[in-house]
């Protein structure tokens, strides 16, 4: 008897670990990530002429800063482009404050006292903004087909 019950707990308890990794979630953030690659491909070809210049992080943002990274281009993103009717940046800008977003690109992140100020990033243009936004997502992607 005490041993069905350790068997029923241990049954249990092995469930409930494997529910809280996030593993499940990992094919619907790859996919989240592409559709974001898709939609930022969609807005960059309508920017290709563009001479609008905005803050960009660097290349090699540490992990702790991802979050604060991701906030950035998506703050440039907002408030660059501002035409009336922008759709595809609207459905990226929506895409990329996705929650499922923000959990692919920065598993391990929060917002650190440390991380540079948006404002304090060098203003780039446009196509190494969007340089810039792919190989961040594309990096992501990456990592997450290795889990
Ligand atoms: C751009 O548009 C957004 C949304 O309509 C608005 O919140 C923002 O203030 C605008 N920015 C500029 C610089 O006009
Ligand atoms: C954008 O900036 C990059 C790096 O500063 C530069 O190499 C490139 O020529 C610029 N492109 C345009 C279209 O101005």
């Amino acid at each position: 008897m005490k041993l069905v019950v350790f068997c029923l707990f241990a049954v249990c308890c092995g469930s409930l670990a494997s529910t809280s990794t996030n593993k499940p979630d990992v094919p619907l953030q790859i996919r989240k990530l592409e559709e974001v690659l898709r939609q930022m491909e969609a807005l960059r070809g309508n920017m290709q002429n563009n001479d609008q210049m905005l803050n960009t992080p660097p290349v090699d943002i540490e992990d702790v800063c991802c979050l604060s990274a991701l906030q950035c281009l998506s703050a440039s993103l907002n408030v660059q482009y501002n035409v009336t009717e922008n759709k595809p940046k609207t459905k990226l800008l929506k895409s990329l404050r996705s929650h499922i977003t923000v959990r692919g690109l920065c598993n391990a992140g929060s917002v650190q006292s440390t991380c540079q100020d948006c404002a304090s990033h060098p203003k780039e243009n446009a196509t190494t903004f969007f340089n810039r936004l792919e190989s961040f997502i594309q990096k992501a992607i990456t990592r997450l087909y290795m889990i």
